[in-house]
């Protein structure tokens, strides 16, 4: 695979968790060497990247985005030489690898903040986070509860997220210049780029006004339509960063990346972040927020890369990721809501056919657009949120802070299936696991689909080749057709038609199908929940 120029443009990225991907020690937690071991796997399935959430030292209080040390590998996942050894492996099986940085906020275990919780109020350690004598307004953590702690001598300190995640004081100099030293930390050891964590909350209004309209959801970020600019987000100070970041990676051969984790509205505010000189790609997350339906979805393909277009930037898409239901799930609902706030054995459950149905569907419509596209593991075996899982196996901060109203995040996160008669599903040699594994996911074993036809890892291995055959992520979308149930666009020789209706529509006469999510009619028709690729 040639490591061309501009790759990201049309790239597709596949999200490794690393607690969930692979274990191999058998502790029941993944690690770099499991996840090194299955790059084949990974090559085998087509994709151009791999993404590693978190890795570094950490406490764990919120699966490693709470990082003691954003140079050192935490011990429950290996060690440098381990992070060394996989950059090398994926380099040689031609994929690239983009780690994650968290400049939001540290760990309360990072030197830093052990320092300042160490020095008097004041004190040019307290400078780098956030410290005041009392709490200076309303905020409240994304995960629920105020954003303000004190300390055993009375300050304050703010938290968007856990107590155990103290924001940084991006006003300083000092925060600055250690986040371009940590870039070039992981750039000169081969990353090909970053994933940067809630970039749109790093500078906060100076006025640390009041907000009266925060949303405690896990995600937080998309505030309500009518509201106004929060103080929080997406101030027009982080652009100022993300430029001098760009200007440090531009130093770097072979086009390293910057993808921005932005939860930001409109689309026009969010495309500020793929200005030619600041970050390369921003997660689209209007469109995953966006139901299984017809009109919703092309207003969203429309505006958004509408506002990309004008910045010169493509769009770069997602379905699932490690902080909301997965895709499988959340479509198997039929009453108009998202459902992305993790789904407990006390909710409504999801209509399990259905939402495999859709999300092959939805996949296959999403790789169909050009632009660049990421997967989240798991989903090209099909596979659904855990919706059962007993409380007590728990562990995402939501869950405590939201005093239980959110069962949170754990339920994308369960430990994937890849072989179906081993222990743990081979997902490491012992049956040991972190969260439980669904009895249901043995059939879904990456071993049970492989080589099988119809399967949906054979769905997404084949939507793969064809998307690179097509060069579908370089192209244009044209809509065609005018029937209100159905969504069809011409992408370069590609015709991709999916049906949201409730009855079969035919194909244009003499379509040679190359792909289809799920099986057509005896007359060659497209039933309902399907998406199709035809040659135009
Ligand atoms: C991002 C991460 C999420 C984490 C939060 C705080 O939203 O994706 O998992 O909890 O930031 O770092």
């Amino acid at each position: 695979m040639p490591l061309s120029s501009d790759w990201w443009r049309s790239a597709v990225i596949y999200q490794i968790y690393p607690r969930s991907f692979a274990d191999s020690n058998g502790d029941g937690m993944g690690d770099l060497p499991g996840i090194t071991a299955r790059l084949s796997d990974l090559r085998e399935l087509g994709v151009d990247a791999v993404w590693l959430s978190p890795f570094y030292r950490s406490p764990q209080h919120d699966a490693g985005y709470d990082v003691a040390d954003y140079r050192a590998v935490d011990p429950r996942f290996g060690d440098l030489g381990d992070a060394d050894k996989l950059i090398a492996e994926a380099k040689q099986l031609g994929l690239r690898v983009i780690v994650d940085l968290v400049p939001n906020h540290t760990s309360s275990e990072h030197a830093w903040f052990q320092a300042a919780l160490a020095s008097a109020p004041g004190s040019p350690e307290r400078e780098r986070y956030i410290f005041r004598d009392e709490p200076p307004n309303n905020w409240r953590s994304v995960f629920g509860g105020p954003a303000w702690e004190q300390t055993t001598d009375g300050q304050w300190y703010l938290h968007l997220f856990d107590v155990s995640q103290p924001d940084l004081n991006w006003a300083n100099p000092q925060v600055r210049a250690e986040f371009v030293a940590i870039l070039r930390f992981w750039l000169d050891r081969g990353a090909d780029g970053f994933r940067v964590d809630v970039a749109h909350g790093l500078v906060k209004d100076p006025s640390l006004a009041g907000w009266e309209y925060g949303d405690d959801t896990v995600l937080g970020g998309l505030t309500p339509q009518d509201a106004p600019p929060p103080p929080i987000w997406d101030q027009d100070g982080v652009h100022e960063i993300y430029r001098e970041w760009r200007s440090v990676l531009d130093e770097y051969e072979d086009d390293r990346i910057l993808v921005a984790e932005a939860w930001v509205q409109p689309a026009e505010r969010l495309a500020h972040y793929v200005r030619p000189d600041e970050m390369h790609q921003a997660f689209n997350f209007e469109y995953l927020v966006t139901p299984w339906a017809a009109a919703p979805l092309r207003a969203v393909i429309d505006r958004t890369t509408g506002a990309n277009a004008e910045v010169g930037a493509p769009t770069t898409w997602v379905l699932s990721n490690h902080d909301v239901t997965r895709h499988a799930s959340r479509f198997g609902f039929s009453d108009g809501k998202d459902h992305r706030n993790g789904i407990s054995a006390r909710d409504p459950q999801p209509d399990a056919p259905l939402g495999l149905r859709r999300a092959r569907a939805a996949s296959l419509q999403m790789l169909g657009l050009p632009g660049s596209a990421y997967l989240y593991q798991g989903e090209e075996l099909g596979l659904p949120e855990h919706t059962t899982m007993p409380d007590e196996f728990r562990q995402d901060p939501a869950w405590e802070r939201s005093g239980h109203a959110e069962p949170g995040r754990d339920g994308c996160r369960v430990p994937i299936p890849w072989e179906a008669d081993a222990p743990s599903y081979g997902f490491g040699p012992t049956d040991a696991s972190w969260l439980p594994q669904p009895a249901s996911w043995a059939e879904l074993a990456l071993d049970r689909q492989r080589g099988v036809a119809g399967s949906t890892y054979e769905l997404y291995r084949a939507a793969l080749r064809l998307r690179r055959e097509h060069d579908l992520g370089n192209g244009t979308l044209t809509w065609t057709g005018s029937q209100p149930e159905v969504l069809a666009f011409a992408n370069g020789d590609v015709l991709v038609l999916s049906n949201f209706g409730d009855e079969p529509v035919a194909l244009p006469g003499g379509s040679q199908v190359l792909l289809s999510s799920g099986p057509l009619t005896g007359d060659g028709q497209v039933p309902p929940d399907v998406t199709v690729w035809v040659r135009r």
